[in-house]
């Protein structure tokens, strides 16, 4: 390995949102950022940037969109073009402003649960009310129901499916065929997907990802992609991401509230960071993905030998594992309390990312595998905790 995934790095007292939240001695594994210190070519040409000294208004230059275009190419042969391509300060941002572009107070938008809750917010914070396609939990995985999907697309007030590809917390790739048939579905009943594949990246090695827009001309022109370089490598708080829109007069749209908004102006180091990442740094990424599939590995075992009544769900994709605790007869969210006090582990409770979530905890695993160990033998001294005091 070039590159050193098991060093231990000091996040405590760094304004970090993770760490400096929580209780002095307990490991955080709950918000979806990593603790491995970020790829040296981007704190290298960041470096560089900082030592001009100067930091006025700044453009995105075309290398930026350059950048973007050829890592769809290169690591999802998907064709896209540089006017496609509307840079944001981040995926929820964007979010919000697709949702006040396309929906009017009291529409309907679309989402499976559980869900990455910041779709939820969002979409209330808009005025806009939110469909729930419950996902089916079925041999230790999720499934579609598309009976369901059908049943909430053919809503008229329904104007937006928020599409969770790869999903989190579910851990799910999402196949060419159950993309197809949503995609179709969506077609038929006039509703404009948006797939955020802002996980697109983090998939393990026996699953492929396929970006939505990739499928076929009419999902391209009939979809809003969200995209970002910050979960992939680490960069959630330089704030860059990019929305990718083919068809002109939905992106006209768009960028209108975008201006409105003030999200398309992105700063010195979120364009070089976002820009070294695609351009130099995928041999990170390739050792990065070793290293989670490592440590995903490790955990899976862990759980089967000695906490078998916890269950990880299959893992396909992004760093957030997701952890049935039903046998355990106890709710999510006073699960994750006992974890806190007594193991000194904080994750979040399943009933987070929406209601058939209660059985679940999501466990961020981005950490040193030592981190992990110590984290996965308090998880076992807490649950051993619990079932002395059923
Ligand atoms: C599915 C999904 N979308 C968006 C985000 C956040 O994106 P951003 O930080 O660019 O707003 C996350 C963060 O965990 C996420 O999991």
């Amino acid at each position: 390995m070039k590159y050193n995934f098991d060093k231990i790095c000091e996040r405590k007292n760094t304004n970090c949102y993770k760490w400096d939240t929580t209780k002095d001695g307990v490991i955080p594994m709950w918000v979806a950022d990593m603790d491995f210190e970020v790829a040296p070519k981007i704190i290298e040409n960041i470096i560089k940037k900082a030592n001009h000294g100067i930091f006025g208004y700044t453009m995105i230059p075309d290398d930026y969109y350059k950048a973007e275009i050829n890592w769809w190419k290169k690591r999802y042969n998907f064709d896209i073009k540089k006017e496609y391509i509307l840079p944001t300060t981040g995926v929820i941002p964007s979010l919000s402003s697709i949702i006040q572009t396309f929906c009017e107070k009291g529409d309907k938008v679309l989402i499976q649960s559980p869900v990455y809750h910041y779709f939820n917010i969002s979409i209330k914070n808009n005025d806009c009310e939110v469909v729930t396609n419950n996902l089916i939990y079925e041999n230790n995985s999720y499934k579609i129901d598309f009976e369901d999907f059908e049943n909430k697309v053919k809503d008229e007030k329904v104007k937006l499916f928020i599409l969770c590809n790869p999903h989190n917390p579910a851990s799910r790739v999402w196949t060419k065929e159950e993309l197809q048939k949503m995609g179709e579905l969506c077609v038929k009943h006039n509703v404009l997907v948006i797939s955020d594949e802002i996980h697109r990246d983090l998939v393990f090695k026996d699953y492929k990802f396929t970006p939505y827009a990739s499928i076929c001309e009419e999902f391209l022109k009939t979809s809003i992609t969200c995209t970002s370089a910050t979960k992939t490598f680490n960069l959630a708080g330089l704030k860059a991401s990019n929305i990718i829109v083919e068809n002109k007069d939905l992106r006209v749209k768009l960028s209108k509230t975008l201006n409105k908004n003030e999200i398309s102006s992105l700063n010195i180091f979120g364009i070089e960071s976002t820009l070294s990442a695609y351009e130099f740094c995928e041999d990170w990424l390739d050792e990065l993905l070793i290293y989670l599939e490592k440590n995903k590995d490790f955990l899976l075992e862990f759980i089967e030998k000695n906490i078998p009544d916890l269950k990880v769900v299959e893992a396909q994709a992004t760093y957030l594992l997701w952890i049935d605790i039903s046998k355990l007869n106890i709710k999510s969210v006073e699960f994750t309390k006992k974890l806190e006090d007594i193991g000194k582990v904080r994750v979040i409770s399943g009933a987070t990312f929406g209601e058939n979530g209660d059985n679940f905890i999501r466990v961020n695993i981005a950490c040193p595998l030592e981190v992990l160990k110590e984290a996965l033998s308090k998880l076992k001294i807490t649950v051993n905790s619990i079932k002395d005091n059923i």
